[in-house]
């Protein structure tokens, strides 16, 4: 089995982001020989990175909160989908926190053959959607991953929502076609054809 993790960066429990994610991992959790789960960050106790450099001296995070468990769900993971809402043009302060705290993988290249993709959404249609996803695929590119965006026909950055998500059209089928383009990436790299 390959395992497909999202962690959702929304602070708020069965948001709109929690929705597309949902959306994207249905899709992938038709596949036999894929498993899913979905991580939100709402719910965690996160502390932010302090810098303090233990990561690189030991390999570990030295603080012991709830990224404990969510490094190693993420470290074995091969594909991740990363989502948050638009705040101010970027993501959330709670989803910056746990991608500074992933850290530890950076040191080890865990990200080498991970299959990685964006979810945001915005309150507006043009409220930054594309901005977030930009600093969504920083974070995977430094971590050294395989960025993948939406598949053809809609072929863009990722999966883009506004508004209400349960009835955004545009969302959803970015999302799902997140979904396909990392099954047939993933597929590929683990040769399940
Ligand atoms: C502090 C704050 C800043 C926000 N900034 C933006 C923004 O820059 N652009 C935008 O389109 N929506 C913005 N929004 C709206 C949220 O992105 C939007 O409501 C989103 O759907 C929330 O997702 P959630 O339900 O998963 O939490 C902001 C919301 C908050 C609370």
């Amino acid at each position: 089995m390959v395992k497909v993790v999202a962690i959702v960066g929304s602070p708020r429990v069965d948001g709109n982001t929690e929705f597309l994610t949902k959306t994207a991992l249905d899709k992938i959790d038709e596949e036999d020989e894929f498993e899913v789960e979905l991580i939100t960050l709402a719910d965690k106790e996160i502390n932010y990175c302090v810098g303090c450099g233990v990561c690189i001296k030991t390999g570990k995070c030295a603080f012991t909160d709830d990224m404990v468990e969510i490094t190693q769900k993420v470290a074995d993971a091969d594909g991740l989908i990363f989502a948050s809402p638009v705040y101010f043009g970027d993501m959330t302060g709670l989803a910056k926190s746990c991608i500074d705290r992933l850290r530890p993988l950076r040191r080890i290249h865990n990200f080498k053959y991970k299959v990685c993709g964006a979810i945001t959404t915005g309150g507006f249609r043009n409220g930054g959607q594309e901005s977030t996803i930009a600093s969504i695929h920083d974070f995977f590119n430094i971590q050294g991953g395989i960025v993948v965006g939406d598949n053809m026909p809609t072929g863009h950055y990722g999966g883009t929502g506004h508004g209400e998500t349960q009835s955004d059209e545009v969302g959803i089928i970015t999302s799902i076609n997140l979904a396909t383009r990392m099954v047939d990436v993933i597929r590929k790299l683990h040769n399940l054809d």
